[in-house]
């Protein structure tokens, strides 16, 4: 099942991956990660993002899209995956689905995660910059992010929805397991269609 989240910055984009990646047997794939993990080896591309990512603006895209082709190109994704951060504008978007296209595939559902009051966002990642130390929880950082999110990302859910159709709004302002359930049902209506 090719699954893609759509969400603001601490809507839970990657703590309900991980739920769906260890439940349905398919790779959690986050640009995000694939960054910080690059980082923390001190590639030459960690060396080169690595201020990008500090100062919460987005990696250009002539970076972004070569990194998921390559990882949407290995074998562990062929049952299917979970894409996480990715993508985050429209070029990035034209440009997955070309890559899908290319070896015959689709993004089967879109979940956009909601949380309308913007300050319980900003609370979680706070309460995440104590836990995990990301040097792009702090408060101007985080406000430039979802800014960002609103100007290049959020109409990305309009644009789904009208070549798609599959896209399930989440309420993600609840409980990490009652936003995991409204997801497994819309997985296994998915799974019962196929
Ligand atoms: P990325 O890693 O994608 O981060 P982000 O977009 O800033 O999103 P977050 O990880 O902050 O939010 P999340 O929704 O995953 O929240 P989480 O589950 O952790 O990107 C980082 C940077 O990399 C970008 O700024 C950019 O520089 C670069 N980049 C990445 N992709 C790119 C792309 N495609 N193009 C260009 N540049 C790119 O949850 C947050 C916290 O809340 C956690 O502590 C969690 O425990 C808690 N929480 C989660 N759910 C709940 C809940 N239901 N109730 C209470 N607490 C909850
Ligand atoms: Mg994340």
């Amino acid at each position: 099942m090719n699954i893609l989240l759509l969400g603001p910055q601490g809507s839970g984009k990657g703590t309900q991956a991980k739920k769906i990646s260890a439940t349905y047997g398919i790779p959690h794939i986050s640009s995000g990660d694939l960054y910080r993990e690059a980082i923390a080896r001190g590639t030459e591309l960690g060396k080169q993002v690595e201020p990008i990512l500090a100062a919460g603006e987005l990696v250009p895209d002539e970076i972004t899209i070569p990194l998921i082709r390559d990882r949407l190109s290995r074998g562990d994704t062929t049952p299917g995956f979970v894409l996480d951060g990715y993508p985050r504008n429209l070029a990035q978007a034209d440009a997955l689905d070309e890559m899908l296209e290319d070896v015959g595939r689709t993004i089967e559902i879109v979940f956009v995660f909601y949380v309308p009051d913007r300050q319980q966002l900003v609370e979680r990642l706070h309460k995440r910059a104590h836990e995990e130390n990301r040097p792009d929880d702090t408060p101007e950082v985080i406000q430039r992010r979802l800014e960002t999110y609103e100007r290049e990302t959020a109409p990305l859910g309009e644009h789904y929805r009208t070549r798609l159709g599959n896209v399930v709004g989440i309420h993600a302002d609840r409980s990490v397991q009652d936003v995991f359930q409204e997801i497994s049902e819309a997985l296994s209506a998915v799974e019962a269609r196929a």
